[in-house]
């Protein structure tokens, strides 16, 4: 995804992670007018690759914008392409995530409430899917939080995402909730103390992150519109 401005200049690394001040966190001036100018072109990549995502989902409404994310606790961790665009670099793609309250079922049936992180919107551009831009993007969101990802909620998760989770992260089985987020069997059973104090006991699996892999990104094409599970108690995203 291209901009009329140098994508390096404002996202200097492959992966960058913007937070509700909407500075990326390798951002480090003091300028006033530096901030301003900064947070003016991360609302313009943020508005864009937020309505890509929107319509590769089929949704009315963006669940990623520069208003959605101003002032909130959520983050956006964006990949791009430092090569792309003559050099100027481009978005390859986001991956939303944010707390949430959430009543959840255990597999016994027993509800929860519970505030787990939750993966809100995901998204690699057309061009790019199937090519691991996906996990690089996913991969470091669980680095940086820390966090296995059985130990994620997922507000309403594609087709794709569930295939997506399946291949790389072996997550299978779906305990059914009353709502339209989706958490696995393990976000219960691999973690017995999960409750009380569950944002401190979903700390990631030192072997795993020992295996990390490392990714590389090239294009790829193909891509379908996914139909989405729609559940009783929809909360907006
Ligand atoms: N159909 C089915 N599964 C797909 C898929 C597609 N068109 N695209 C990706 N996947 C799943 C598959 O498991 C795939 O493995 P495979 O190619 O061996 O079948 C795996 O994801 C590829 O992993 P990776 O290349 O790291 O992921 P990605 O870069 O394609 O990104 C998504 C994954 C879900 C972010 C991307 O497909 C996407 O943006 N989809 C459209 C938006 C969407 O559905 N987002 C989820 C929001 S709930």
């Amino acid at each position: 995804m291209e901009f009329n401005f140098c994508i390096n200049d404002v996202l200097p690394h492959r992966l960058n992670c913007i937070d509700g001040s909407m500075l990326p966190d390798s951002f480090e001036s003091d300028d006033r007018q530096m901030i301003a100018e900064c947070q003016q072109k991360v609302a313009i990549i943020l508005d864009k690759i937020g309505v890509s995502s929107g319509i590769a989902q089929g949704l009315q409404t963006p669940v990623t914008s520069s208003d959605r994310l101003r002032n909130s606790d959520h983050k956006v961790y964006l990949l791009t392409n430092p090569d792309g665009d003559g050099g100027d670099g481009t978005v390859v793609g986001l991956l939303k995530i944010g707390h949430k309250k959430l009543y959840v079922f255990d597999a016994a049936g027993k509800h929860h409430e519970l505030t787990p992180i939750c993966v809100l919107d995901f998204y690699v551009h057309e061009s790019m899917q199937r090519a691991g831009c996906g996990r690089m993007l996913y991969e470091h969101m669980l680095q940086a939080e820390n966090i296995n990802p059985e130990y994620l909620a997922l507000d309403r998760p594609s087709e794709k995402l569930l295939g997506f989770l399946k291949k790389h992260y072996d997550l299978v089985h779906i305990i059914p909730q009353n709502n339209n987020f989706v958490v696995y069997d393990r976000f219960f059973s691999t973690n017995p103390d999960l409750l009380p104090g569950y944002k401190n006991s979903a700390k990631i699996d030192s072997s795993r992150a020992a295996g990390k892999s490392s990714f590389s990104i090239t294009p790829a094409s193909g891509r379908a519109l996914v139909s989405r599970p729609v559940g009783a108690m929809d909360k907006a995203k």
